[in-house]
């Protein structure tokens, strides 16, 4: 899993997605192989993976586990990254969804390609030169339907209690206390609300202190869906997610997916 690059949490910026000037002024002060870079790098991976105009890996998972027979009014994207993710669910369900992330560079993107018909990004060359690359952007503008917002999932600034649908993709393997995360998603469900996580078990030490990774493939999980309230509805592995450094290197991952439930309270 690619590193993420924890400075820039506090750091503003005035880049314009929507503008290719702006975008190529911020590429050419870029210092090959520094954070920032590394940043600029990880941002244009994501934003080609979810704006490419491929079936993402999030299309798959929504067709296969929410079929719509439920209202969906509110939903939460945990870990929402560039935000494709969080746009799909509004489109597909009409609901109103909160992007949440602590990569900000990431959700100011995100609120770029909600608005604009075309966006622009660093694009890693096999030369290993950043250039420029458009996305056209296909989907419908969702209007304001999507609420950004940049915080740590561990303690999300938002009301308990309250959502129909929270989904968490490739984020749990990447975060410092996954049974913690787990029981903030599991607090702002909803009695009944349901929860669809996903994963590739990419744990790392940077991440992740070793004591804390779990398997999708043992009883971890169910340890702490017990402890959380939480009932797995249904459960499927084998969902591909490939990250395209350049065009000649990939990161290819395998994400095991869980739907589960907040039981009613007794
Ligand atoms: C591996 S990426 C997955 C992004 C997207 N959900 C996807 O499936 O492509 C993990 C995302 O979680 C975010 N993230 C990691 N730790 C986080 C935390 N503690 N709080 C909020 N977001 C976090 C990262 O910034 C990144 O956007």
């Amino acid at each position: 899993m690619p590193a993420r690059s924890e400075d820039l949490l506090a750091r503003d910026t005035s880049i314009r997605f929507d503008d290719a000037n702006s975008v190529q002024a911020w590429v050419d002060q870029l210092e090959p192989g520094n954070n920032d870079w590394e940043s600029a790098v990880l941002l244009g991976m994501y934003a080609e993976l979810h704006y490419g105009h491929q079936r993402t890996q999030a299309q798959q998972l929504f067709d296969r586990f929410l079929d719509g027979s439920t209202p969906i009014s509110r939903a939460l994207d945990l870990g929402c990254g560039v935000g494709r993710s969080s746009v799909e669910l509004t489109i597909r369900f009409g609901s109103d969804v909160v992007g949440l992330d602590s990569w900000p560079l990431a959700l100011r993107f995100a609120e770029a390609a909600a608005h604009h018909p075309e966006v622009y990004v660093p694009r890693l060359e096999a030369s290993n030169r950043l250039t420029v690359a458009s996305i056209a952007i296909a989907h419908a503008d969702p209007a304001d339907r999507v609420r950004w917002v940049c915080a740590n999932v561990h303690q999300p600034p938002l009301e308990a209690g309250v959502y129909d649908l929270v989904v968490a993709l490739n984020l749990f393997d990447t975060v410092a206390n996954p049974s913690l995360a787990l029981g903030q998603a599991s607090a702002l469900l909803r009695p009944g609300g349901q929860l669809l996580i996903a994963q590739p078990d990419a744990w790392s030490p940077q991440a992740t202190p070793a004591n804390s990774w779990l398997s999708s493939e043992s009883d971890d999980w169910q340890q702490l869906l017990d402890a959380y309230n939480l009932k797995t509805v249904d459960s499927e592995d084998g969902f591909a997610w490939t990250l395209q450094r350049t065009r000649r290197t990939s990161f290819n991952y395998v994400s095991h997916a869980r739907l589960m439930e907040l039981r009613p309270q007794a």
